[in-house]
Parts: structure tokens; C-alpha cells; sequence
């Protein structure tokens, strides 16, 4: 695992922008797995002004995003199909062809979660997962107890989890209490994945799952298995690490310095 600290929440966002932008530059049919929620809101905003400061070509690249609220449409203003059209898709030249989501309002969710699952197979897997980290470890809406095995399915929110998402929706709205979202084995099929956390609320989940055990209890540790995994944090989500002046002396400000021979 690659734990990288930066010195700022700033930094750290931008770094992840950076990081998929050079992607998209290295492999213009890139695929990539895609997330939402509150930390990828600086992500995709830095993600835009870099493409747009490059010229880079982002009409052959292919996403999947996570999850998908069960019973939201994908015109509902609360789905995360539009959220990611006013975060991401309505900035940038993307192919509307090719940025998918699980259809939430699919008649048959269980049948969608596997036609989901056959498409990113079909597309030739991920290439690059973005992913943010829930308060309680969750990856995508893989909540506590998600099989380490399991696939794209329905999940059903932790209490915890709707409480966090509630400051989405209207103070009348309700949560949906279940999502569609790629399993824990899916995502780690991904040939790289870069997590990013940040603020106090998170250190907690973060310390549990770069050096707890690996276990469902905290979905995310699962990543301890990945040969290829950047953990993108700020101060406040590092602040529980124990090993935290280790992964500053290897990576000083979250750079990614490599062992040179003299
Ligand atoms: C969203 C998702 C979730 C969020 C997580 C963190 O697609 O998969 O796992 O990444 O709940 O959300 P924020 O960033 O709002 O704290």
C-alpha cells in the first residue's frame, strides 16, 4: 500500500486529480471506475481544470462508477447519475455512451447488479477505481460485514451510513435505505486503485483499514491485498495512524520518492 500524506486536503485532492489525468493521458481508451459522495467534489473540480489546462482528450475514455441509489431514476436531482453530470460529465467532452452507472430504477435491481457486473467485464475491467472511504469503512456502499468476495449486488445502508448521506437530500427527502454497488472482489479486480480520505471524521476508518486486520468489520482493509493501491490523505484522516512518521519519512508530503540506488 501506498500511503501518501499531503499537507493539506487541497493538496491531497489535487494530487488525485493529477494522478487520473495522467492516466487518461497514458491510455486515452482508459477505463475507469469512478466514485461520489463529498470528497470527490475537489477531486473532479481540479480533475476539469486540469484537463482543460492540458487539452487532454477524455472523449475514449470509458467509466463505471460504484453504486447507484435502488428506486432513484437517473434524472432524480438527488441520483448519483446527476450527481456525477454536475460534478464531472457536464464539464468535460466525456462520451455519454460510455460513463455508466448502475440503473437505479432498473425494474429488476438484482438483474441489473449482474448485467453491471458482465458489462465492466465486457469493457475489459478497470483500469483505475477511484474510491472514497466511508466513517465506518466502507468502500463503494459495501457496509460492515460485506463479504471480502462479493460482487456487484444490492446492499442494504447502514443506519450510519444514511444519517452521513441525509446532508445530500432535502431536510423532507428520505434516504433510500438500499444501493446497487460493485462488490469488494470487484473492485479489487481493478488493476490500480487510489482511495482518498480526508478530515477528522475519517481517521478512524483510515487507521482500521491501513493497519488493522483485514476483515468485513472494515471493508476497505480488504486493499491490504492490492498489488497496486495509493491511499490519498490529508492531516486530519492520517491523524490515527501509528505508523504515520514511516509513511512521511517514504513519502515526504505524500511525493511519491522512489528507492534510487546511489
Ligand atoms: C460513493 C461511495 C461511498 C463514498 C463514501 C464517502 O460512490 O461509493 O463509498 O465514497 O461514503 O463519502 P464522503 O466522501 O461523502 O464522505
Amino acid at each position: 500500500m501506498q500511503v501518501l500524506i499531503f499537507p493539506s486536503r487541497d493538496e491531497a485532492t489535487r494530487a488525485a486529480a493529477k494522478r487520473i489525468a495522467d492516466r487518461i493521458v497514458g491510455h486515452l481508451d482508459i477505463v475507469l471506475g469512478l466514485a461520489t459522495g463529498g470528497t470527490m467534489e475537489p477531486v473532479y473540480a481540479r480533475l476539469i481544470e486540469i484537463v482543460r489546462e492540458g487539452g487532454i482528450d477524455v472523449s475514449r475514455a470509458s467509466s463505471f462508477n460504484l453504486d447507484e441509489y435502488v428506486g432513484l431514476a437517473a434524472d432524480h436531482p438527488q441520483s448519483y447519475a446527476t450527481t456525477m453530470r454536475r460534478l464531472l460529465f457536464d464539464h468535460l467532452p466525456f462520451d455519454p455512451e460510455r460513463t455508466r452507472l448502475p440503473r437505479g430504477d432498473a425494474p429488476d435491481p438484482l438483474r441489473e447488479a449482474k448485467l453491471y457486473e458482465a458489462m465492466i467485464a465486457a469493457a475489459g475491467g478497470v483500469e483505475l477505481q477511484l474510491l472514497g472511504l466511508g466513517n465506518n469503512g466502507h468502500i463503494g456502499f459495501n457496509e460492515p460485514s460485506s463479504s471480502l468476495a462479493s460482487r456487484t449486488r444490492i446492499k442494504r445502508l447502514t443506519r450510519n451510513t444514511i444519517e452521513a448521506n441525509q446532508r445530500f437530500f432535502g431536510p423532507d427527502e428520505t434516504v433510500p435505505t438500499h444501493s446497487i454497488t460493485m462488490g469488494i472482489a470487484t473492485i479489487m479486480e481493478a488493476r490500480e486503485v487510489m482511495l482518498v480520505a480526508t478530515g477528522a471524521a475519517k481517521a478512524e476508518a483510515v487507521a482500521a483499514m491501513i493497519e488493522g486486520p483485514v476483515s468485513a468489520a472494515c471493508p476497505a482493509s480488504a486493499l491490504q491485498y492490492h498489488p497496486r493501491a495509493a491511499i490519498m490523505l490529508d492531516p486530519d484522516a492520517a491523524a490515527g495512524l501509528k505508523l504515520r512518521d514511516y509513511y512521511e519519512d517514504v513519502h515526504p508530503g505524500g511525493r511519491e520518492v522512489y528507492f534510487a540506488r546511489r
